[in-house]
């Protein structure tokens, strides 16, 4: 990896605080329109408008506020106590939310409860955060199948064709590791092992790329085929879903502490890398490069940071040094080319990134093509604090 976009500048430590400063500002700025209300999941023209919590991304939101509390309470800042505040608040929308069941029909209880509920649990030992992601850790339990060892990522669970997990999923699954230690509980935990050897073994391809979905046999469990639901066509990869791979290949090390899972991220991360264009910020599938004329996304750059950093922390301090430079070269990008810098221009973090690219050959619907999206926004600013000190994981 070491040569690796040699002729490319690291971020510096003056950036990464110049970074995340304005980040913390942009949050709280936002907090008169989004306290009570969530961030759509994609802005539109660059802003993004309120909605109610009863979507799979809100939970981002609410981690960049907690992301932007623990910056601002270590620099001795006021406005910390603006946003715990604003933290409490959404994190009651969040225990109103799975008391009720508002949309949880679906595997992403991972993505809702990890930087909101357990960030705050972990951050100012929110009783109700603490409630809310272990009624979302028994919520995520009902998508397991013992039939083919996986968690179903969407759709009613007895139809073939929603038979299906999903490359994304790896990182939903740090929410069941901490209810098991949280509740003395081991279930939890085992549906997670499950799932991560049956993901690990069927999504990543011999070329170590990867499908972003994968079905079995609903009637043997056996592994059936790959399909692609945001990825350009099938067999090719879809540049968010490598960049889950790469996050999710070092947080299944770190919770099941499986040896071999260190060379698949070696793998997977080298793919990705390989595919970047000349700027390292992917485009939406890596598919494409320079000269393509298709969109980016920009959180995919900073989803396989945020990877690179967490497995550096388990490898040899000459190997933790190379991760450590390359996601600075992601970062450096992103920070010069992608992140907003004005909160005029848009009320998000980052810019150019797409959610949802409907091509002839995907399933998806079209949205938030070349726009801020939530997770883009939290992934970003996660890295810089991963960067900026030892950052306990709300993962
Ligand atoms: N987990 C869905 C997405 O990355 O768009």
């Amino acid at each position: 990896m070491g040569m690796l976009f040699a002729d490319k500048g690291l971020i510096s430590d003056q950036e990464i605080e110049d970074a995340l400063r304005f980040c913390a500002g942009q949050v709280e700025a936002n907090l008169p329109q989004f306290t009570r209300k969530f961030q759509k999941a994609y802005s539109e023209g660059n802003f993004y408008q309120p909605i109610e919590n009863d979507y799979w991304t809100t939970g981002f939101w609410t981690g960049q506020i907690w992301l932007s509390y623990e910056y601002a309470k270590e620099m001795g800042e006021e406005r910390a106590e603006r946003l715990r505040e604003a933290g409490e608040i959404q994190i009651d929308s969040f225990l109103d939310r799975i008391e009720r069941k508002v949309e949880v029909d679906h595997h992403d209880m991972g993505f809702l409860y990890s930087p909101s509920c357990v960030a705050g649990y972990k951050l100012i030992g929110s009783a109700k955060g603490r409630k809310a992601a272990i009624l979302a850790a028994d919520q995520l339990l009902m998508r397991y199948h013992p039939v083919g060892e996986f968690l179903q990522a969407w759709g009613p669970m007895d139809a073939p064709e929603n038979y299906r997990l999903i490359i994304d999923c790896l990182l939903n699954l740090p929410l069941l590791y901490w209810a098991s230690e949280e509740t003395g509980d081991a279930q939890y935990r085992e549906v997670a092992e499950k799932h991560i050897h049956t993901a690990m073994a069927n999504v990543i391809r011999e070329d170590f790329s990867t499908w972003h979905t994968f079905f079995f046999n609903m009637e043997t469990g056996e592994p059936d085929h790959g399909a692609t639901c945001q990825g350009y066509r099938d067999g090719s990869a879809w540049a968010r879903g490598q960049a889950w791979g790469i996050y999710g290949c070092a947080l299944a090390y770190k919770y099941t502490g499986r040896k071999e899972y260190i060379s698949t991220f070696r793998n997977v991360a080298r793919y990705f890398l390989e595919h970047l264009p000349e700027d390292l910020v992917p485009f939406w599938d890596l598919e494409f490069t320079d000269g393509d004329a298709q969109p980016r996304d920009s959180s995919a750059a900073s989803v396989a940071a945020c990877g690179m950093l967490e497995m550096a922390k388990y490898l040899s301090a000459e190997e933790a040094k190379e991760y450590e430079a390359l996601a600075r070269k992601l970062l450096k990008s992103l920070y010069d080319n992608y992140a907003v810098k004005d909160s005029k221009a848009s009320n998000g973090l980052v810019l150019h990134s797409t959610y949802s690219n409907h091509s002839p050959y995907n399933t998806c619907d079209h949205k938030g093509v070349d726009e801020c999206n939530s997770w883009g926004d939290y992934f970003y600013m996660e890295a810089l604090m991963r960067l900026h000190k030892d950052w306990e994981l709300y993962w």
